[in-house]
């Protein structure tokens, strides 16, 4: 293969659609395992998962067998419908949900998962405040926006947004100060993806609930990025905190487009007919990929195996010491190294090194691997990203 195969569609890429994204200068066309391939047949070690995805990497065999099976049987089923495949998918989602969630609403897309909660809030409290955190992202349809803090994000839709507040991630006291009878929901990342991978301070979780509940608003986390990724299902159960909304989308299908709203029975109890709906939301072919997602990462243990490659990884990290490096935060394999300069130089260097990263935020090298890597892997991508500081 030649160079001008890789060029050629990455130029196609970009006169095909609007420029709404930093492009990589990268056609991928390929994926096994922790490995992408470019157009030319250069082999990348993904330490990025399609932004926090491929949890079980490319083409994992179960997975794939289950499409297969799905895509030869049934793919779309409207909701007014019941179906198998879904019906065993939600039964398998929702026994490992924290405590208390006992339905779940299925879409499409992260963003469509929280529309779902901030809706389900709106409805089931007659309330309309949200207050989110600063360095919070959610999401980029209008209700996910509204509770999205990046002003570069929400400034062009400024007049359109719903009420949001946006107070201190980890600040008890602005978060008492804020949430008021007014308040509809409280929406939490966890640990913060986009905004730089922030973990919360002890407590502070369980403080949010609480503080919502003696509001009478709803507690939502937005596990759209942390879901499956930290070495235990879902982040909030490191705390101990269960929410009464829980977004999740990313990892769930391994790939295939699929979002989930979970929530308690009073939650659910509050809604009816009318209230919200899609189309392809909960289709068999999703469920299938979801439930083979879920059954492959219990069988073969890979949430143990994450958080133990993931102390490794961030160990190693720490260990590296470079004079460019401010800081390294994460859990399990959702890991950031905050540089003390623009981290996309050294992104490109990484990836002209044949390793893939991502962003967060303009000073933060992000890591979202599949959770099959391997100590070994991760001694190649820190001896990448190494040479990439200089
Ligand atoms: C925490 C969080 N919430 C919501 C979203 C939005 O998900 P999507 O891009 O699928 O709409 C993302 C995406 O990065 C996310 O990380």
């Amino acid at each position: 293969m030649s160079q001008a195969l890789n060029s050629g569609i990455v130029q196609a890429d970009k006169d095909l659609q609007p420029p709404l994204y930093a492009k990589r200068d990268l056609a991928l066309v390929r994926g096994e395992g922790v490995y992408l391939w470019d157009a030319d047949g250069t082999r990348y070690l993904d330490l990025m998962s399609n932004y926090g995805v491929n949890v079980l990497g490319h083409a994992h065999p179960r997975v794939t067998a289950a499409i297969q099976h799905q895509a030869t049987t049934l793919l779309n089923c409207h909701q007014s419908f019941a179906n198998d495949v879904r019906v065993a998918f939600l039964q398998k989602l929702l026994s490992l949900a924290p405590a208390g969630l006992t339905h779940a609403f299925l879409s499409n897309s992260g963003t469509e998962a929280i529309e779902a909660a901030l809706k389900f809030a709106y409805v089931a409290t007659g309330r309309t405040k949200v207050v989110a955190a600063k360095r919070g992202y959610h999401g980029r349809t209008l209700g996910a926006l509204a509770a999205t803090a990046d002003k570069k994000y929400r400034d062009p839709f400024a007049g359109v947004l719903a009420a949001a507040t946006h107070v201190t991630y980890g600040d008890v006291e602005e978060l008492a100060e804020t949430v008021d009878a007014a308040t509809a929901a409280v929406v939490l990342e966890p640990i913060q993806g986009e905004g730089g991978i922030h973990l919360p301070p002890p407590g502070y979780l369980a403080r949010a609930r609480d503080i919502a509940h003696a509001a009478g608003a709803l507690l939502i986390f937005d596990e759209i990025q942390t879901g499956l990724r930290t070495g235990t299902w879902f982040a909030c159960q490191h705390e101990g905190v269960s929410p009464d909304l829980l977004a999740l989308s990313k990892g769930l299908a391994n790939g295939v487009p699929i979002g989930a709203t979970l929530m308690t029975a009073e939650v659910a109890g509050a809604l009816e007919g009318g209230v919200h709906g899609t189309t392809f939301g909960g289709n068999p072919l999703a469920a299938a990929a979801g439930l083979a997602t879920l059954e492959t990462l219990e069988a073969e243990g890979w949430l143990a195996h994450s958080a133990e490659v993931g102390a490794y990884f961030l160990a190693q990290l720490r260990g590296l010491a470079h004079p460019k490096i401010r800081e390294v935060r994460g859990r399990g394999m959702m890991i950031g190294v905050e540089l003390k300069g623009r981290a996309t130089p050294v992104l490109r260097a990484m990836q002209e090194r044949g390793v893939l990263a991502l962003l967060a935020g303009s000073l933060t090298i992000r890591f979202l691997p599949p959770l099959l890597l391997t100590k070994e892997q991760v001694d190649t991508a820190v001896a990448a990203l190494a040479e990439a500081l200089g």
